[in-house]
């Protein structure tokens, strides 16, 4: 059988998705109750390669692992061969040899898709210029266990059409709820990608007219990771889209607000903002547990579980 990657939310099926969104509830509340007695995966090994900086990913991955009986190497390519040009297939090959799961946070989609197609064990993507679909396990789990279920929710995205607007553009698709994502002129989400979504993503430029009556309200910084030398010429870009507790009065009155951190307060959001009740942003942080759980698992085991 092919390897199973996880590489953009569209490697699993609506159904797989929802099974690992319920899976990582279950995993959290036993967690919480037994504490980390739940070990499959004695041994096991994770290869975690780190090609730009990261808190809460490396942080949950980790843990992940160590709760699960095994073990997870920080692999920095300052310290390893591939910053010395070793090809990333050639790593690939290595490293299937040895661990028994990949996950890797890196700039380019295609060679996070080159090393997939290397690997003959599962490679999770940990985030890319293009999408992070790990975050949104987490962020679909929050809204789940707070809101029930997302189907035929609305959810804004506010921003950058950047690699999370991208994934919540496949959420919207696989989870089947509505997405209006609202962005300045030429920061919008890659065109095939809100191509393939359909009607369920709608495009605006007004904030107040994005988040009326919304369920869910997200947004991100405004220069990701590589990015940093646009930082002036995107805060004036984005002048005028900072998410503030005036602008979610104008959501429903149930609204969630969600940001994968780390935030940037007085530029993408007010400075008090993650101090209101409707943001939700700590749990979202911690849910990256859980849900990275329930994702190793789906792709050791080959199925989501059910136990314990
Ligand atoms: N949200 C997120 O991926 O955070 P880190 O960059 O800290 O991993
Ligand atoms: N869009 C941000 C997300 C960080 C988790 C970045 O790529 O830097």
């Amino acid at each position: 059988m092919a390897t199973r990657h996880f590489l953009t939310l569209m490697d699993a099926s609506p159904e797989e998705l929802s099974n690992m969104i319920q899976r990582a509830i279950t995993i959290k509340n036993a967690l919480k109750v037994e504490g980390p007695t739940y070990t499959p995966f004695p041994n096991h090994t994770m290869a975690m390669i780190f090609e730009k900086s990261s808190t809460r990913t490396r942080v949950s991955f980790e843990t992940a692992m160590a709760h699960f009986g095994g073990h997870a190497l920080f692999l920095s390519p300052r310290d390893t061969q591939l910053g010395r040009g070793e090809p990333i297939g050639d790593t690939a090959r290595v490293l299937s040899e040895m661990v028994d799961i990949v996950m890797i946070r890196t700039f380019s989609h295609a060679g996070l898709e080159a090393f997939a197609e290397a690997s003959s064990v599962p490679v999770i993507n940990a985030l890319t210029d293009d999408y992070h679909p790990c975050q949104l396990l987490a962020d679909v789990m929050t809204w789940t266990e707070l809101r029930g279920s997302v189907q035929g929710k609305t959810a804004v995205w506010i921003g950058d059409g950047n690699n999370m607007c991208h994934s919540w553009i496949n959420a919207a698709r696989q989870f089947d709820f509505q997405l209006r994502i609202c962005c300045p002129e030429g920061y919008e989400p890659r065109q095939d990608i809100l191509e393939a979504a359909g009607d369920r993503v709608t495009l605006l430029r007004d904030p107040v007219e994005a988040v009326t009556g919304a369920d869910l309200v997200t947004t991100d910084v405004w220069a990701s990771m590589g990015q940093e030398e646009e930082q002036a010429k995107r805060e004036a870009a984005f002048a005028g889209l900072q998410v503030s507790e005036a602008l979610l009065d104008r959501a429903h009155q149930d609204v969630l607000f969600l940001h994968c951190l780390p935030a940037h307060r007085g530029e993408e959001i007010s400075e008090t903002l993650l101090d209101d009740p409707r943001a939700v942003v700590w749990q979202e942080a911690g849910n990256r547990l859980h849900a990275q759980k329930a994702l190793i698992e789906f792709l050791l085991l080959g199925e989501v579980h059910d136990a314990p």
